[in-house]
């Protein structure tokens, strides 16, 4: 190290990193259960991720419809390709109506049905009668921008208890002990270039996804898997990495989200022929069929030229048939969106889309107590002490292969609420801290000094380009055994270089080249550990679609994929059982079935 660090310790009983709608809601309640509560994030809180979410959250209310948990827990469990840990749905979908309702008691603006109910509209995958009857409008949405109303309500929640927000604060690395467990996490204030310790006795990762691993994304720049990042370095693993999931309607070039809330509301995708393609790949549910679904039927058109355009490479969404006054009520933000990024008018023409990396199904293995697990003497589900991780950076796992829309957004608040309700019950508060050993934050300082110092050869950006180029293409919609193979020894190639990576500004304060480059460094030990997990998984199941072995393969690969990647490069792969139980006898062990909507 070139330099000693000075750092500033601060205790508390828990430290929620990152606040978005996971972490909100977990930093909330912990402040209302009389813990000492610390929120760090690296944006202001409503600047976080969550507020790009547009179509709703999902929850059986039966606002609009005849509608049930089970129904719910039964299109979830499908949508997962029977991947998802059926105790965990089961807490998800039956916790979901309270957790809405609670929403709207704290003055979320929802929009209304004509009797003054919370609106709900049909999206992808949501059915009723276990999947035999029509499609269930099960998505509470407050116009196209729920996750925008949710943000500014969950904050002002948050201010309402006493918690401590560390704005502007960027997460270095935990801190853990000899025994495995976590016992903090060492921040730099990008303000001032100050660094952090915060000591908790349980620290909740709600840092969101990893999306800017690929080039065209609908995820914020912000998106750079902080947590997942930290985790791996930390010893510990990531599963099911290899789900990343496309959402159809990307606007073409630009990436931006198009709501799926669009088809829910009566728009439909066409090909280059005019053709409402989707009624063959999905006869029943046509466009609200799940996501996976419809990207990897818009991709087969692509290929097999019916696409759009001079290229004949996108598809185009329509909702000019439908009634203006209703769009502007109910889909104001995507029709700006598409004015804006596309130069579309969408009441007279239609959206270009594609499909676009939306959401990583993979993340931090937790159980739905929100504790992070690992596989340990033998027990799959062994508790890492002191540490949580909610919201898109974990892994519950309640979205198994394959997301279904709105069912983030339950998942945010549900598994926050969760963690929050577990802290109470494990952490007394004011508890002292136990001593640290005085060399516990070297390792976390050494590799920040060594960003801060790179002088190599390639820029962060150069190799951020590659790293992106690599994950779009070799792992895509559809996968084959050679395109993942290529893409293994490329993404292992662009990792090597980052031992010659160049920064340029050595100061602390307000250092973007730094802190991009930390940044990088998360996201690229995730592109490794997704592409080598889509690489050794021979099966197709929900978004990992591979041409090579296009079943579904219960008998050898009904598992959750654990990936441990050493800090000299390589990955590490193992397993633990899918949860192939419910929580209580009031719904039964949802069996696999073949998946057809
Ligand atoms: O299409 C959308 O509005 C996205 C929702 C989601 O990802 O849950």
């Amino acid at each position: 190290m070139s330099e000693a660090y000075p750092i500033t310790e601060h205790e508390y009983d828990v430290v929620v990193v990152g606040a978005g709608g996971a972490g909100l809601r977990a930093t909330m309640g912990m402040a209302e259960a009389g813990l000492k509560t610390a929120a760090i994030t690296k944006v202001f809180p409503t600047r976080s991720h969550t507020v790009a979410a547009q179509g709703g959250i999902s929850a059986s209310l039966g606002n609009m419809g005849k509608d049930s948990w089970q129904w719910h827990m039964f299109d979830t469990v499908k949508g997962s390709d029977w991947l998802g840990d059926q105790d965990a749905i089961e807490y998800m979908c039956r916790e979901a109506p309270a957790a809405v309702l609670e929403l709207e008691k704290f003055g979320m603006p929802f929009s209304r049905t004509e009797e003054g109910k919370i609106y709900q509209r049909a999206f992808g995958g949501m059915t009723t009668e276990f999947g035999e009857g029509p499609a269930a409008q099960r998505t509470c949405a407050a116009a196209d921008r729920t996750g925008h109303a949710m943000l500014h309500t969950l904050y002002s929640q948050s201010l309402k208890h006493d918690t401590d927000f560390y704005i502007e604060y960027f997460a270095l690395d935990l801190i853990m002990d000899e025994n495995g467990a976590c016992k903090g996490v060492l921040c730099l204030c990008l303000e001032d270039g100050t660094l952090h310790l915060f000591r908790a006795h349980m620290v909740v990762l709600a840092t969101g996804g990893y999306g800017r691993a690929f080039f065209s994304c609908t995820s914020a720049h912000t998106c750079s898997g902080d947590g997942g990042g930290m985790v791996l370095r930390a010893g510990l693993p990531l599963q099911d990495m290899e789900f990343i999931q496309f959402h159809p309607t990307g606007i073409y070039g630009a990436g931006c989200l198009i709501t799926e809330g669009v088809r829910g509301e009566g728009g439909y995708l066409v090909n280059g022929e005019g053709e409402r393609f989707m009624e063959r790949y999905a006869p029943s549910a046509k466009d609200l069929a799940s996501r996976d679904v419809v990207s990897r039927s818009m991709t087969i058109e692509i290929r097999e030229g019916r696409g759009v355009g001079p290229r004949k490479d996108h598809i185009y969404l329509h909702l000019d048939h439908l009634d203006q006054k209703m769009i502007e009520e109910r889909l104001p933000g995507i029709s700006e969106s598409a004015r804006i990024f596309a130069g579309v008018d969408v009441t007279k023409e239609p959206i270009p889309v594609i499909p676009t990396v939306h959401y990583n199904m993979g993340g931090v293995p937790t159980n739905f107590n929100a504790e992070v697990v690992d596989l340990k003497d033998g027990n799959p589900d062994a508790v890492v002490p002191g540490l949580m991780a909610v919201g898109e950076a974990a892994c519950v796992s309640v979205h198994g292969a394959n997301r279904l829309g709105s069912n983030s957004l339950i998942d945010l608040v549900v598994f926050g609420r969760a963690a929050a309700i577990r802290a109470k019950e494990i952490v007394k508060p004011g508890t002292a801290h136990s001593a640290l050993p005085d060399d516990a934050c070297d390792e976390a300082l050494a590799r920040l000094d060594r960003f801060r110092y790179a002088d190599g050869t390639k820029s962060t950006a150069e190799i951020r380009d590659n790293m992106q180029r690599v994950m779009q293409d070799d792992c895509a919609v559809f996968r084959t055994g050679e395109t993942l193979q290529q893409g293994v020894e490329k993404i292992n190639e662009v990792e090597k270089q980052m031992a010659d990576i160049k920064t340029t500004d050595r100061s602390l304060i307000w250092n973007s080249d730094l802190i991009e480059t930390l940044e990088l460094d998360n996201l690229i030990s995730q592109a490794v550990v997704s592409m080598t997990a889509a690489e050794n998984r021979k099966e197709s199941r929900g978004a990992h679609a591979r041409e090579d072995f296009p079943d579904r393969d219960d008998k050898n690969w009904m598992k959750h994929t654990l990936t441990y990647h050493s800090t000299d490069g390589g990955v590490k792969l193992d397993y633990r059982p899918v949860h192939e139980y419910t929580l209580t006898d009031e719904i039964e062990y949802i069996k696999p079935k073949a998946r057809v909507y």
